[in-house]
């Protein structure tokens, strides 16, 4: 696994039951195998397109896990001064997005299926979506 050079992320090492034929079981617990408590699931699927690109934004409080439970992805971070690319592409290693990481997911494969746990419910204004005013937000705030 690629070093993690960013600030706020961290890998997250699920179980696996391998059931053979019968298939795989992988399971997530909040404060087990994820630093914080689970109020919001959310996923994305029917990623047609190879040129989509999601994300390009960071979040002020927000902490998430985020999985590539089916395909692949690059996840792209930043945190204001260190960028890194990574491949998702095993369904039982995850990565946790802390706040003040800017991050994109593009380069889908097909079928791909990506799983987030999120700390806390949806809220519009815990986004910070222009990367001028992320880098300026780094500034002003110490994580
Ligand atoms: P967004 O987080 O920007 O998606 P991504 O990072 O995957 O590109 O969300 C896209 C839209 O979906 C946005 O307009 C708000 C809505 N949304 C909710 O209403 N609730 C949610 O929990 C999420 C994640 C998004």
């Amino acid at each position: 696994m690629d070093e993690l050079i960013v600030n706020q992320s961290g890998y997250i090492q699920l179980k696996k039951f391998d059931d053979g034929d019968d298939g795989h079981l992988s399971i997530i617990e909040a404060m087990k195998d994820i630093p914080f408590e689970i109020k919001r699931v959310y996923y994305i699927n029917n990623l047609k397109n190879v040129t989509s690109v999601r994300g390009h934004h960071a979040h002020k409080k927000l902490y998430q896990a985020i999985f590539c439970i089916n395909g692949s992805f690059l996840l792209g971070l930043d945190d204001g001064k260190n960028r890194q690319k990574i491949l998702v592409d095993n369904d039982n290693v995850g990565f946790i997005i802390g706040p003040g990481l800017w991050h994109t997911m593009s380069q889908f494969s097909n079928e791909t299926v990506i799983l987030v746990a999120a700390s806390d419910y949806y809220d519009e204004t815990d986004y910070i979506r222009d990367y001028d005013d992320f880098l300026l937000w780094i500034e002003n705030n110490q994580i």
